[in-house]
């Protein structure tokens, strides 16, 4: 085992964090900014690339001075927001246009037109995902057909797309990589699961000019050389940060299963080297790339989690803090009938309607903002139920579930969904399974530890299990609520 601290880059949805690990999981310091949110249209949600890249350089500098040089640090991992589309002029460096982030809905028009012309099917077969406006190739599409400035680079030759790992990774290596990991590569709908490289066939359907994309590498191993640290350290781990919580919790075995609730919630469950094809709306996607052998995972992606905290904080002005939403949740005995369908991109797995909205039902004069926040925490575990039904019903049930993520941090939350799931769900002491995986991923890539397995042996921690005790009469009345609720969202 070879000493040194690791580097980690966690760009998500809402701020970019920089983390230092050690050889056994232990964290040495943490640097955070948060992230501006461009909402200039109805469905539409942007970054500035510039800001992502900034913000991120300063949380690495920060953390490098921590560590005491940049000679302290053996190796760099990067994991991100997945599916938001960066385009920028390989010749500049610059960005062309603001990043269209994952939950952005601006192409659900056009994913709708490919439906009605009957690609869905073979989109599917090839990829494991759908036509929905949250994977990267329709956002470049609509860069291509709306910007005068991605046309023109395109047909220079200069223009350059990436996932944020893609964009963070070229820009710390000065230009001189412009890769993808597979698993970021595998949320685009341009590469087949089963494929090394973007495939023909939908660079043609989406018309995106192979010239513009990264290589695709792995997820472990020398994939690039930062040199803006002060000295140069090696690019080691990158993966999709849903794929990286996946690792850090530890599901590395066929069958293991975790739930992520940060912006939004994610529950992946590893299916070992074979692809995933559900009949139930769930998607195929590669959890890692490891000396060219991929694993895959089967995922169910809900597009609102924390956001809706955030956005009963933020814009309505209901919680002074998100722990707030425990506090309130816990002051009355149930949610007096009110039910939060929290669509507010729209509805993402099982149900994939770009178009739907959300709602709070079942409002009356005696309604208090403790049963709207309750309301809300409610929404996570009849989500993640819906989830579990067609996992159970693609073969894959969980007997257990491990979650992770900034709003599993509440209890109140983490036994309600273990209620309503009806199995145990176990929470690491240690909740930034995150940055722990892409940790993970760097060790094995720079040969700290010779393999995920025995990296997780030495860096994961132990949790705390909440196990199921809600009465099955409640436990049915929720979820009643909770499907009628949903079936006007879904009309
Ligand atoms: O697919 C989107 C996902 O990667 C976003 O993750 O952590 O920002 O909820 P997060």
């Amino acid at each position: 085992m070879t000493e040194g601290l690791l580097l980690v880059l966690d760009e998500g949805t809402t701020s970019t964090r920089a983390m230092l690990f050690d050889a056994r999981g232990a964290l040495h310091g943490t640097a955070q900014e948060e992230l501006a949110q461009h909402y200039s249209h109805s469905g539409w949600v942007e970054h500035d690339a510039g800001e992502i890249w900034e913000r991120t350089l300063a949380c690495a500098q920060a953390m490098v001075a921590q560590a005491g040089g940049p000679e302290r640090i053996a190796a760099i991992g990067i994991t991100n927001q997945r599916e938001t589309v960066v385009a920028w002029d390989k010749a500049t460096g610059e960005p062309l246009c603001r990043a269209i982030v994952w939950q952005d809905r601006r192409t659900a028009d056009f994913c709708a037109e490919l439906k009605e012309q009957g690609h869905e099917d073979a989109v599917r077969a090839k990829t494991g995902l759908l036509l929905d406006p949250y994977f990267s190739a329709t956002k470049m599409c609509w860069m291509l057909d709306n910007v005068a400035e991605v046309r023109v680079a395109a047909q220079a030759g200069t223009l350059a797309f990436g996932t944020v790992e893609s964009w963070l990774a070229w820009k710390l290596t000065g230009g001189r990589s412009h890769v993808s990991d597979a698993s970021n590569a595998s949320r685009t709908l341009l590469m087949a699961l089963e494929g090394g490289d973007w495939d023909e066939d939908m660079l043609a359907l989406f018309g995106v000019p192979r010239a513009a994309l990264p290589t695709i590498v792995d997820c472990a191993g020398t994939l690039g050389c930062a040199d803006l640290l002060g000295a140069p350290i090696p690019i080691c781990g990158m993966a999709g940060d849903q794929q990286a919580a996946t690792i850090g919790q530890g599901c590395l075995a066929a069958g293991d299963t975790k739930a992520t609730y940060g912006t939004g919630a994610f529950v992946l469950a590893n299916t070992g080297t074979r692809p995933p094809r559900s009949e139930h709306r769930l998607l195929g996607t590669v959890l890692c790339q490891v000396a060219g052998t991929r694993t895959f995972a089967l995922e169910g992606s809900v597009f609102v989690a924390g956001s809706l905290i955030k956005y009963l904080r933020d814009t309505l002005g209901l919680l002074d803090d998100a722990a707030q939403s425990e506090v309130l949740a816990r002051s009355v005995p149930d949610s007096g009938g009110v039910t939060i369908v929290p669509a507010l991109s729209g509805l993402g797995a099982p149900w994939w309607q770009p178009e739907a909205r959300g709602i709070i039902a079942g409002l009356g004069f005696d309604s208090t903002r403790a049963h709207i926040a309750r309301a809300a925490l409610e929404a996570m575990a009849h989500q993640t139920r819906d989830l579990a039904t067609a996992f159970a019903d693609d073969g894959t049930a969980w007997t257990a579930l491990r979650i992770d993520g900034g709003m599993a941090a509440n209890d109140w939350m983490a036994q309600d969904v273990a209620d309503i799931l009806g199995i145990a769900v176990t929470r690491p002491d240690f909740v930034e399974t995150t940055a722990l995986g892409a940790a993970m991923l760097a060790a094995v890539g720079c040969g700290m530890h010779p393999a995920l397995a025995d990296a997780a042996t030495a860096m994961l921690g132990s949790g705390r299990t909440f196990e199921p005790a809600m009465d099955e009469s409640l436990r049915a009345r929720r979820l009643a609520r909770w499907d009628a609720a949903l079936g006007m969202v879904r009309q």
